[in-house]
């Protein structure tokens, strides 16, 4: 029987309280790891946790911490690795949005997109990174986005930063090799969740009014995909289990499309 199996592995999750980074928790805590869900979000951390220990019986903590803070990153995910007593899996999938032409893109939202959906990346692969050889391997997923591998318009911040981790997903998974760490990036299309609902408005308004943020959302997204449906987190969550087991030994250094065909344009 093919079944994925993480039985007692140790995973850090960023972003873990909702959307697709809970459904890689549920994953990964249905596959038997134990899971440090990290969050800004302290309160719907918690709760994930909880459910993650009670629906799966796995060992789940909280913890909050703001992903912009490389010293916080780093205090967290080394005290998930103490308390848990190792680390085998990182999943990096914090990540905002944020929607506007080029002219008006203000400088700020362009350094916190980049903060969060680049710089973070990189920060907890490197605090990761003792911990993941001293266990003799490891596994790292990178949450992308199909905006790592193709554009579109009026989201210049996302765009670049989603490119660049899938450049960090290649670049550490060359180095993670020889130490038995796996580096893959995920590359979702779009998935119904908070933050494609929040960016409605924003987009609504740059496709130059008329039209009803429901239009607007399928215009942005559901034109652009082959399959015309929304993907479930739970896609992406099995995914992540996926590229965490054994049976992913040989992939590393991939952006994995999970993008109902929009990258195959
Ligand atoms: N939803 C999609 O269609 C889609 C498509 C491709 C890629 N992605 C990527 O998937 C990841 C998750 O997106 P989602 O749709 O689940 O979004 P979401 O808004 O539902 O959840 C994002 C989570 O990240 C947390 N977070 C945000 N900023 C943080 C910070 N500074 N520090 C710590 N935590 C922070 C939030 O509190 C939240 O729990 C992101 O990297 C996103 O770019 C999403």
């Amino acid at each position: 029987m093919l079944r994925i199996e993480l039985r007692d592995r140790v995973s850090v999750v960023t972003g873990g309280a909702r959307g697709i980074g809970r459904a890689c928790a549920e994953a990964l805590a249905q596959a038997g790891a134990h899971v440090a869900v990290v969050d800004l979000d302290h309160a719907g951390a918690t709760e994930t946790a909880s459910d993650l220990t009670a629906q799966h019986g796995v060992t789940a903590r909280a913890y909050a911490c703001d992903v912009r803070d490389p010293a916080a990153i780093r205090a967290t995910v080394d005290a998930a690795a103490k308390d848990f007593g190792g680390l085998d899996i990182l999943v990096n999938n914090a990540g905002v949005q944020f929607v506007s032409p080029i002219a008006d893109f203000p400088d700020d939202k362009y350094a916190n997109v980049r903060a969060i959906d680049l710089d973070s990346v990189f920060y907890a692969t490197k605090a990761a990174w003792p911990h993941l050889v001293r266990r003799g391997g490891g596994r790292i997923v990178n949450i992308a986005s199909v905006h790592g591998l193709i554009a579109s318009p009026y989201k210049i911040a996302y765009v670049a930063s989603k490119h660049g981790v899938v450049g960090l997903t290649r670049a550490s998974a060359l180095e993670g090799a020889e130490h038995g760490i796996t580096v893959n990036a995920i590359c979702p299309g779009a998935v119904m969740t908070d933050l494609v609902r929040g960016q409605a408005p924003q987009l609504a308004e740059s496709f130059g009014g008329g039209i009803t943020e429901e239009q607007a959302l399928e215009r942005a997204f559901l034109e652009a995909m082959p399959t015309k449906r929304f993907i479930e987190p739970s896609e992406v969550g099995a995914l992540c289990a996926f590229l965490c087991s054994d049976f992913a030994i040989s992939i590393t250094g991939a952006p994995v499309p999970i993008d109902g065909g929009w990258s195959a344009h």
